[in-house]
């Protein structure tokens, strides 16, 4: 477990499945997700599993995100795309239930997501991708120190039409001057 001030990042189990595909299938939580279509219990379930699998095997870190008071899981999140060799992963965050956004959450789940990336798996580079339109996001990844890198021009089609998808990345050396600054 990576426990944070108000969040702890932890292993899913399969008893969190009902909890995930509820929240998951409403469309204002997966509008900035890769894909819209709704889940069942059984490919979460299925996910889940294959999730263990993955990192046993190094690839996929992914985990719930529980609120510490009173203990209740939030959402999930997790580095995938894993690479020992090029030491770099992507992440991969949402808090699904909505009641909780804006209150400080995703910033620190991904400040241990960033911690754990660094410190416990000696990352060089974390990335991620974000839809053009997702503010929230992008102000958090600014906020833990990402920088924006890129665009990949009308990668997403949503509502009819097509958007951009930004990139951001933080490198080891950034992750670790901002802690010597004092604002990670
Ligand atoms: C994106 C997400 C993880 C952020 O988590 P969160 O707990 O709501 O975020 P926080 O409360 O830590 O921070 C939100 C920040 O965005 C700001 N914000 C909110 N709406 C905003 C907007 N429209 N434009 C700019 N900033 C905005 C808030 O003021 C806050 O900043 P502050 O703390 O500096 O005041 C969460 O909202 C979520 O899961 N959304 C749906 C799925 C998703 O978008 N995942 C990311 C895919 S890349």
């Amino acid at each position: 477990m990576i426990r944070g001030k108000y969040v702890t990042l932890r292993g899913l189990e399969l008893i969190d499945a009902p909890e995930i595909v509820r929240r998951y299938n409403d469309l204002e939580v997966r509008r900035f997700l890769l894909s819209v279509v709704p889940i069942s219990l059984e490919e979460e379930r299925d996910r889940i599993k294959r999730s263990w699998e993955l990192r046993r095997k190094g690839e996929y870190y992914m985990f719930g995100i529980e609120l510490n008071k009173p203990k209740r899981l939030i959402g999930t999140c997790g580095l995938e795309r894993v690479s020992h060799i090029h030491r770099r992963a992507e992440v991969s965050i949402a808090i699904f239930n909505k009641t909780y956004w804006d209150q400080g959450l995703g910033t620190e789940a991904t400040q241990l997501l960033l911690h754990f990336g660094f410190n416990l798996l000696n990352l060089h580079s974390i990335w991620l991708a974000v839809f053009e339109d997702n503010r929230r996001a992008q102000h958090i990844y600014g906020k833990v120190g990402f920088q924006r890198v890129g665009t990949r021009r009308q990668a997403i089609f949503r509502d009819g039409r097509y958007i951009d998808m930004y990139l951001y990345d933080i490198l080891a050396e950034e992750y670790r001057h901002q802690l010597e600054r004092g604002t990670a």
